[in-house]
């Protein structure tokens, strides 16, 4: 696991677009897994704008989100499909049907969560992953006790999860009960994780994940078993962390683009 310090939300999102910007550079049809929430928005600003300005050409991407509420129609204002059109494919230029999303409005839902599955994989899997990370713990929503092999599937949103996720509805009764999600075997299975994470509420998840057990009460602690994960954390989120030295490294890059980074130990 690799973990980037930067000093400030923004960093975050900047650090993490040049992430995702190399790898369109190298690879125009790179297939990205996008997460949803406010973690990532950073990231799909800063690519929209350099698309904007004409440094970067994202137009050849192919996505496939996480998760998806179930019951929500994509033309839902809240459903993750409405908020994927609104911060990814319309800034980003992509055509319609380049970004998949569960379709958790169906009625079977073991099928939709299969076709997902099938989908990633007929894409050649995926690439690069973008992830938040939930206050407890969770990426995609595979919630504390998932098991870290699962697949795409239905599964029940936490107390935990409604609530912190109420601000974009009318309360915490209001959010949906269960979701379709990526599972934590499919995540793993994408050649690189990029996760995001800002602010203090973070920090004791980030904390669990990067030093804790591998645990199925801590979610994204999984991660540790991937080759190649990134998390990119603004000071705030970092702040639980001990194993201070461990995690000033600039793995990436150590070209010195963000202001208070320090250069890669090797
Ligand atoms: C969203 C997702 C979730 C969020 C997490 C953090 O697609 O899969 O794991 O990344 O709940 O949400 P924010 O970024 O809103 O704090």
């Amino acid at each position: 696991m690799d973990v980037v310090i930067v000093p400030t939300a923004a960093d975050v999102g900047t650090y993490a677009a040049d992430v995702v910007a190399a790898r369109i550079a190298q690879e125009p049809r790179t297939v990205l897994g996008v997460a949803t929430g406010s973690s990532p928005v950073g990231i799909y600003r800063e690519l929209a704008r350099r698309r904007a300005a004409g440094s970067l050409d994202p137009t050849h991407l192919t996505c496939f989100a996480l998760d998806e509420y179930v019951g929500l129609a994509p033309d839902h204002p809240r459903s993750y499909a409405a908020y994927l059109d609104q911060e990814v494919a319309r800034p980003l230029g992509l055509p319609s049907g380049r970004v998949w999303v569960p379709e958790a409005s169906r009625t079977d839902l073991e099928a939709a969560a299969e076709e997902h599955e099938q989908a990633i994989a007929a894409a050649g899997g995926i690439d690069l992953q973008i992830l938040g990370i939930g206050t407890n713990g969770h990426i995609g929503f595979n919630e504390p006790i998932s098991a870290l092999s699962s697949r795409t599937r239905v599964a029940a949103l936490s107390a935990q999860t409604r609530t912190d996720n109420a601000r974009s509805f009318d309360g915490p009764d209001a959010v949906p009960t269960h979701c379709l999600t990526q599972g934590l075997g499919t995540i793993l299975e994408s050649r690189r994780v990029l996760l995001v994470a800002q602010g203090e509420r973070k920090a004791a998840a980030v904390a669990a994940a990067v030093e804790g057990p591998v645990a199925a009460r801590c979610p994204a602690s999984v991660l540790q078993f991937h080759p190649r994960a990134t998390l990119v954390l603004d000071e705030a989120a970092a702040s639980a962390l001990t194993l201070e030295n461990h995690h000033r490294p600039v793995p990436d890059r150590g070209d010195g683009a963000v202001p208070g980074v320090s250069a890669p130990a090797s």
